[in-house]
């Protein structure tokens, strides 16, 4: 298996045997980290990260990656500051910048945008979120998250709770549980549940899934429960949004009386679908599940820029 020179852009392309390749290297770097602040394997190797949406993780973890292996980060946080603001297209953007770096992460607001740079880059491309479409990396991060806190994935039931219409993270994160012997709890209000083609999809790979809308009845079941944001930014009624804000919100008080021994996720950030009275819960997986994102990241970055190969190590 290599990832040499390959394109991240959606949770459904990792096989399995690629997913455990990622953890496994992924937790190889936590373990130098552990023993020297920074590598030198990416020595002399630029990413340039295009973000066109707001990001406080996806890029200070890209970056944080990048410099931890040594490497140098070029790019923009608001696409303001740049000639996307004078009419410039996303492929001429992306054609130049990939004159300057040996690969690409982009977050765009539109679904299909990091295909679209990837259709036009010679470098590898990682989509760091498209609209309400995908984000593959925070679905590794899950991933190697859970691993990390429950010692396996295999057997596990998982509730994804909040916005899963638009909620990118839990669209990518279900195309990589499906490689694991998981039963999936589909929470949501009505309105914003898991779009039906990928339900079907998951169903049609005998995969476990079950919808509802009862978030207590999904948390006495799980071992993971995965919050979500409500997504404002992608609604296009600003009343539905506020019909729907706060439909969930988890406390301190439901875990300890409904399931003291779940973990509970969030990619962040959170508005008000977890109590702070939970942050000093052990159960609370959600800043440990952050940084996880940069041990991740570091294992993606090395396998697309070919410097991990059969056994190669730095
Ligand atoms: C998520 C995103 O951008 O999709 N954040 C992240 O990358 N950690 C989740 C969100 O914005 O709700």
């Amino acid at each position: 298996m290599t990832l040499k020179g390959q394109d991240i852009l959606d949770g459904a392309q990792f096989t399995r045997e690629e997913l455990e390749r990622i953890m496994d290297i992924a937790d190889e770097f936590r373990a130098r980290l552990q023993r020297t602040p920074s590598l030198d394997l990416l020595n002399g190797y630029v990413l340039a990260t295009l973000f066109f949406e707001p990001s406080t993780r996806t890029r200070l973890s890209f970056e944080t990656a990048m410099h931890r292996l040594g490497g140098r980060v070029v790019g923009f946080s608001s696409a303001e500051s740049t000639s996307v603001a004078k009419g410039e297209t996303l492929e001429d953007t992306v054609r130049t910048v990939d004159g300057y770096a040996d690969v690409i992460v982009i977050r765009h607001p539109q679904v299909g945008s990091a295909k679209r740079a990837a259709e036009v880059a010679e470098h590898p491309v990682i989509n760091g979120g498209d609209g309400a479409g995908q984000h593959p990396t925070q679905a590794l991060l899950d991933l190697y998250t859970i691993r990390a806190e429950r010692g396996r994935v295999d057997g596990l039931t998982i509730a994804l709770c909040g916005d899963l219409k638009f909620g990118r993270t839990v669209h990518s994160g279900v195309w990589v549980y499906r490689h694991y012997d998981c039963r999936l709890i589909l929470v949501s209000p009505e309105p914003l549940r898991m779009p039906a083609d990928i339900v079907a999809d998951l169903r049609a790979q005998g995969v476990r899934v079950e919808e509802t809308t009862d978030l207590e009845a999904a948390l006495a079941e799980a071992d993971v429960l995965y919050m979500t944001r409500i997504q404002k930014e992608r609604f296009a009624d600003p009343a539905e949004y506020e019909r729907l804000k706060g439909s969930y919100i988890l406390t301190r008080e439901m875990i300890e009386r409904v399931n003291p021994d779940v973990t509970v996720m969030h990619p962040l950030p959170r508005v008000d679908e977890i109590a702070t009275d939970v942050d000093s819960l052990p159960n609370a997986a959600y800043f440990r599940q952050a940084r996880n994102g940069v041990y991740v990241r570091m294992a993606l970055l090395a396998l697309v820029l070919g410097r991990i190969g059969e056994g190669v190590w730095v």
